[in-house]
C-alpha cells in the first residue's frame, strides 16, 4: 500500500517570518499521520521552516538544486547544502523551471541522480502544455519525460522517487484536470516505470497530481487508483493546505 504524499510548493513567496507564520498555522490544523506532508519554501526560508517543524511530521523540501557537488556555479545550491540542514525532499524539473530557467529532460535526469546520491527524495515533475494535449501527444510526452528522468536510476532507488504529473495548463489557472484525465496520465507514468523496471517497482513509486489542487477537489483526485497525493501551489500558501492534507 503506497502512502499518500502531499507537498506544498510555495514558489517565490513568503519571507522567512511569513513562512514561519504559515507553517505554525498549519501545524495545529494537520490532524493525520497517514499522509507524508512536505512543505517546500524558498532557499532563504529553509532554516526558519526547519526549526518551526521540529517535533511534527511535516518534512521540508527545496524547490530546486544543482547537479554538481560544489564550485564555480554562482547562484546555485548543492545537494549537500540541503541535506546538511535537514532537508529531505527536492522538487526537480518543475515546469516553471523548464520554461523560465532552461531546464531540460537531461538536466532533470542529472539532478535526479545527484539527489538520490545524497539521499534526498526527488519529486520529479512532468506534464504537457495545452498545445501538446490538443495534439494528442500527452501520454507519449509524459512517458518520454519519465524515461529520461529515470535514466541510470537503479530499481531500488526508483521506488523512492516521487513523480508529479502536472499538466502545465492546469498550473495556477484554476483549471484542474478531471479526475479521469489525471488518473489516465498517472497510470501511464506508473506503467512506464513498470516497463523500465518491473511491476513491483511500478507499484511502489508514488505519483502525485498537481495543478490547481484545492480543498474541494483533493479528495476525489487522491481517491483515484493511481494518484498518490498532490503537489500543491497556490492553495499551499494558505491554511487550506491543512484541509488538503486532511482530505
Ligand atoms: P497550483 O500549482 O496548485 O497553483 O496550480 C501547482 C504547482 O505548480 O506545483
Amino acid at each position: 500500500m503506497r502512502k499518500k504524499i502531499v507537498a506544498g510548493n510555495w514558489k517565490m513567496n513568503k519571507t522567512p517570518k511569513q513562512a514561519v507564520e504559515l507553517v505554525n498555522s498549519l501545524k495545529d490544523k494537520i490532524n493525520t499521520s497517514a499522509v507524508d506532508v512536505v512543505v517546500c519554501p524558498t532557499f532563504v526560508c529553509l532554516q526558519a521552516v526547519l526549526e518551526a517543524v521540529k517535533g511534527t511530521n511535516i518534512a521540508v523540501g527545496a524547490q530546486n538544486m544543482y547537479f554538481e557537488e560544489n564550485g564555480a556555479y554562482t547562484g546555485e545550491i548543492s545537494p549537500e547544502m540541503l541535506t546538511s540542514m535537514g532537508v529531505k525532499y527536492v522538487i526537480i524539473g518543475h515546469s516553471e523551471r523548464r520554461q523560465y530557467f532552461a531546464e531540460t529532460n537531461e538536466t532533470v535526469n542529472k539532478k535526479t541522480l545527484k539527489a538520490i546520491e545524497h539521499k534526498l527524495i526527488p519529486i520529479v515533475c512532468v506534464g504537457e502544455s495545452l498545445a501538446e494535449r490538443e495534439q494528442g501527444i500527452t501520454i507519449d510526452l509524459v512517458r518520454l519525460q519519465t524515461k529520461i528522468a529515470l535514466k541510470d536510476v537503479n530499481k531500488e532507488d526508483a521506488k523512492n522517487v516521487v513523480i508529479a504529473y502536472e499538466p502545465i495548463w492546469a498550473i495556477g489557472t484554476g483549471k484542474t484536470a478531471t479526475n479521469e484525465q489525471a488518473e489516465e496520465v498517472c497510470k501511464a507514468i506508473r506503467d512506464v516505470v513498470s516497463e523500465i523496471y518491473d511491476v513491483e517497482t511500478g507499484d511502489a513509486v508514488r505519483v502525485q497530481y498537481g495543478g490547481s489542487v484545492n480543498a474541494g477537489n483533493a479528495n476525489a483526485l487522491f481517491n483515484m487508483g493511481n494518484i498518490d497525493g498532490g503537489l500543491v501551489g497556490g492553495a499551499s500558501l494558505k491554511e487550506e493546505f491543512a484541509s488538503i492534507v486532511n482530505y
